[in-house]
Formats: C-alpha cells, sequence, structure tokens
C-alpha cells in the first residue's frame, strides 16, 4: 500500500514525532511506502510531494516544525478542488491519507471521507480544543514555554511595580491561558469563554499591589470585554477557513489598567514562540503513540477515524466527533483558577 502523509494549519511542535512514528511502523511493521504531501492540502490539491521513508524522518523526533510544511489552503474553496485532490492521489499510486491537523484540516477531511477518500486523521493543536481527545500534542509544549514566561515576568514585574499582561494564544478556547496561569501562578487568567468585566480587574490589580506583589494577568488572544466589543484583531482579512488574525488585546488591556489604575502596565505578547521549538517529552510520547496507531487504522482499513486520547488509551474516533464542536473550558474548570484572581 502506498500513503500519502500531510500536515495543515497552524505548525505545532511534535507533528516530526507524528511523521516519524507513522513512516517507521508503516515501513517495518506493514510493508507501506510513503508519499510526502508538502504544505497541507494544498499538496494533494497542487500535487506537491517529497520523498518519505525512514532516512528523511531520521533525527527528527525533537525537531519542532513539520518537514512536510504547512499550509491553511482549503480545498473547498477551490472550483474542482476536490477532484483535483481524487486525481493527484490516483496518479501518485496513493491508496491512502493520513492528515494530520486541527479543526479546519480534520474539518477537510472528515468531508473528503464522506466522499470517498480513504483518509485517517490525527489530531494536532496547541489550542487543546478539538473534541473527542482529552490532550492534543502541542498543548503541554505551549503550556510550558507560557509557564516559563510568567515565571519570568514576576520577577521583573515585582522589581518595578508593574502589571504586566501576557498575551497568550488561544482563538477561541483559553486552554494555554488556564493552564499557564494556574501553573505560573498569575493575579488573573482572562479567556474567550469568560467575558471580562475590566472594573473586576482593575480591582484586583489594586489588591494584588496591596500584597506587596505584582499582578501577571494571563490573556488568551481570543479574550473579550463584558461591555461588548469584538475580539481584538491584527487584521480583519479572513484566511480560507473563514478565521481572522487575532492579537492586541494585551495592550488594550494594559492601557485600560494604566488609565483607570495609575499602575504602570506593559503587555508581552507571547506569539509564535508558543509554537516554535523543540517538542517536550509528554508531547513527543503523545505524539509518537498517535502516529503508530494511526497507521495501523490505515493497516486496518479503518478510515473516517481520528486518533483520541482517552486517559492513557489512544482509541479511534469517528472523524466527525473531533472536529463537530470545539472543546471549550468550562465554568467549574475556570472557577479553580479564580480561587487565586488578585
Ligand atoms: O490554531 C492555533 C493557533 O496557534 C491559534 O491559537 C492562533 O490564533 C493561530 O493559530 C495563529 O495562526 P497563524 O500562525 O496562522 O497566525
Amino acid at each position: 500500500m502506498r500513503v500519502g502523509v500531510l500536515t495543515g494549519g497552524g505548525d505545532c511542535p511534535g507533528l516530526n514525532a507524528v511523521i516519524r512514528a507513522v513512516v517507521r511502523k508503516g515501513v517495518r511493521g506493514h510493508g507501506f511506502e510513503f508519499v510526502g504531501y508538502r504544505d497541507g492540502w494544498k499538496g494533494p490539491l497542487e500535487g506537491l510531494t517529497m520523498e518519505l521513508g525512514i532516512e528523511q524522518c531520521r533525527g527528527i523526533l525533537p525537531r519542532g516544525g513539520t518537514i512536510l510544511g504547512s499550509s491553511r489552503t482549503n480545498p473547498f474553496k477551490v472550483d474542482g478542488g476536490v477532484e483535483q485532490i481524487k486525481a493527484n492521489l490516483e496518479r501518485d499510486g496513493v491508496d491512502a491519507l493520513v492528515a494530520i491537523g486541527g479543526e479546519d484540516t480534520l474539518g477537510v477531511a472528515t468531508k473528503l471521507a464522506d466522499l470517498g477518500v480513504d483518509v485517517v486523521g490525527v489530531p494536532k493543536t496547541i489550542d487543546n480544543d478539538l473534541s473527542g481527545t482529552d490532550f492534543t500534542f502541542g498543548f503541554d509544549t505551549a503550556v510550558n514555554i507560557a509557564t516559563e514566561a510568567i515565571d519570568r515576568l514576576h520577577t521583573t514585574a515585582e522589581s518595578h511595580h508593574r502589571v504586566l499582561v501576557v498575551e497568550v494564544m488561544g482563538r477561541h478556547a483559553g486552554w494555554i491561558a488556564l493552564h499557564s496561569g494556574i501553573a505560573g501562578g498569575a493575579s488573573m487568567v482572562l479567556i474567550p469563554e469568560q467575558p471580562f468585566d475590566i472594573e473586576d480587574v482593575c480591582a484586583r490589580v489594586t489588591t494584588r499591589f496591596e500584597s506587596r506583589y505584582a499582578p501577571i494577568i494571563v490573556v488568551s488572544e481570543g479574550a473579550v470585554p463584558l461591555e461588548g466589543g469584538d475580539m481584538t484583531l491584527v487584521s480583519g482579512e479572513k484566511d480560507a477557513f473563514g478565521h481572522v488574525r487575532l492579537g492586541g488585546i494585551g495592550d488594550r488591556l494594559a492601557g485600560e489598567i494604566e488609565q483607570r489604575t495609575g499602575a504602570e502596565a506593559r503587555a508581552v505578547v507571547l506569539g509564535h514562540i508558543q509554537r516554535g521549538g523543540t517538542p517536550t517529552a509528554f508531547d513527543r510520547w503523545l505524539a509518537t503513540r498517535f502516529g503508530l496507531q494511526a497507521i495501523d487504522a490505515v493497516a486496518d482499513g479503518d478510515f473516517g477515524t481520528m486518533m483520541a486520547l482517552k486517559g492513557t488509551r489512544i482509541e479511534r474516533l469517528p472523524l466527525i466527533e473531533g472536529t463537530g464542536e470545539l472543546k471549550l473550558v468550562s465554568d467549574e474548570e475556570y472557577a479553580e483558577a479564580q480561587v487565586f484572581f488578585g
């Protein structure tokens, strides 16, 4: 059997570990051959391939990014896109695809599976917002990077009696903010699921200073104020999946805090630092296990499925269960962080 592999959407530490596991087990365990598709769905759409075998996967386990490249190409937004993909798979002699991606990439995989393409999905996103799986790989690395940043910001904030606002990724879900905020001892965590009251934020800034410590506020890029207003955007331009580019809530918040409390406030945007570089041991472990199970699913002909972590077990779920709706932070989980606010 010849298997195509692609990685789509925002990159994520652990993608290379999945590719390596898929190929290693596929070649040695199942006698498969592989074709690497470049740059997400753009690869099968435009016929962009690369050689992919055990040799190409040597040394990539601890490397961030993806050797296959990535993009946010949506073949359903291209006239005749599906037919083009089917024709290219046939031309390349590819019998099945392993698609590694988040809600958008796996959303495409779900629709293609319905249209007769033999595809297996592996969930990835640093945002951890895919339902069906307890965790996605990349998330642990992002949380560790954000936590280290918060630890460092505590000492400089205290030296200068400043408020430091840390903006982390999280378009629809506040998982990175919640986990790093709890781990880093943030004075407040503001997430998209819980619109924030600026008066309350300022009151907690004031009480925090009374305790002689400086406030650290962790905010997801998708957080919104209670009094209304949209998410803060870098650009209103939409990508092929309809997403605008978020960013700027940290600066906006720091400005408001300074104006309302008189305390000096600065914002730090962690941005793509959260996505780059080497994956943690947990993410390498999870990504490797997802890869091993995904290629077994291909060997079993169990198409239209995605891998999911349930406790410590990797299970196969229908793709739609992972992409149907986003996994958001619940009120109960947010309440755990609130205990430490102020
Ligand atoms: O989906 C993962 C993510 O990291 C989001 O948290 C963020 O909004 C987005 O990707 C940023 O994407 P890009 O790198 O394309 O600007």
